[in-house]
């Protein structure tokens, strides 16, 4: 169990990266590696050849409990979305291995990463990325059309993945007459809809403003908490973060520290965040 106390004490103190999951982060979730969705182990990704390199991700391990929402925080540069396409496939790791329930997935041929990523995991970017020329409904449905999951099974997941959001009203409406925050919370939507083992989402309140913001993250929640889905999310902002249960910071391309959340209440989690922003800003990286 995490302590709830001060930075000083806190930062350095949380379960070493790669080792163990830190107990108490998550609700209902198991122990031990069955119930690791992710496990990113010592994962290095480096771009550039020799004259001009940048090691945008040094030795990063740590790994996800099924059920736990995750936060990934740090400085522009300090290697969250890398991370983020490494751990997706989006991108390749230099070295290092990933598993996704127990599966190397950085060993995987492209042929097979088209697929694992539409069935296994959900994205969420800052901008919504749905397709203008379908409404809402068809934007959900889409992962279950393209996987060729029955069509009546299509529409009611569709519905009830729209009730949990609070979106079913703009069903029948394409995006262009849908708000920023109708929209992402439909891309949210289009995420979850195939029940992904894994949900990464970048900055995904970047775009919004703080009602919207929120009513996303209470999506986020909502999923996380009903549907027990595992959540993955990149974020600038302690606000967003303090909606998760634990948050790792990234700086220089390595985990600096983590944060557990316990049994705070989030404002107390916020707190604390804002702690390590304040201590890891103060050493000198950007602001977060
Ligand atoms: N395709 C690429 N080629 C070369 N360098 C890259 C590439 N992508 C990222 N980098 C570098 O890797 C480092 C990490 O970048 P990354 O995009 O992961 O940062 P970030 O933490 O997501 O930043 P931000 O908060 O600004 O989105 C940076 O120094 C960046 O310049
Ligand atoms: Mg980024």
């Amino acid at each position: 169990m995490a302590s709830a106390t001060g930075i000083g004490k806190h930062m350095r103190q949380e379960t070493p990266a790669g080792t163990s999951a830190p107990a108490g982060s998550a609700p209902a979730a198991g122990s031990g590696a069955a119930s690791r969705v992710l496990d990113v182990q010592h994962i290095e990704k480096v771009y550039g050849s020799r004259n001009n390199i940048t090691r945008a991700l040094a030795d990063v391990s740590f790994s996800v409990r099924k059920g736990e929402f995750v936060g990934i925080m740090g400085s522009s540069g300090s290697g969250k979305s890398t991370l983020l396409n490494c751990i997706s496939t989006i991108d390749s790791v230099t070295s290092g291995t990933v598993l996704i329930n127990g599966v190397n997935v950085t060993a995987f041929r492209p042929s097979r990463l088209t697929r694992f990523r539409r069935e296994q995991l959900g994205f969420i970017f800052q901008d919504s990325n749905l397709l203008d020329t379908l409404t809402a409904r068809e934007n959900i449905a889409l992962p279950l059309t393209i996987s060729r999951v029955p069509a009546r099974d299509t529409l009611a997941r569709v519905e009830d993945t729209a009730q949990r959001l609070g979106i079913t009203e703009v069903l029948d409406k394409y995006p262009y007459q849908m708000s920023g925050g109708q929209q992402q919370r439909v891309a949210a939507a289009r995420a979850m809809v195939t029940n992904p083992a894994l949900i990464m989402a970048d900055e995904p309140t970047g775009a919004l403003d703080s009602k919207n913001a929120r009513l996303l993250l209470e999506c986020l929640e909502a999923m996380n908490t009903s549907y027990q889905a595992t959540v993955l999310m990149v974020t600038h902002d302690a606000f967003a973060a303090s909606y998760t249960h634990r948050v790792l910071f990234l700086r220089d391309g390595r985990v600096f520290t983590e944060l557990n959340r316990g049994a705070a209440p989030r404002q107390e989690f916020f707190n604390r965040i804002m702690e390590v922003v304040a201590v890891m800003g103060g050493e000198g990286s950007d602001a977060l």
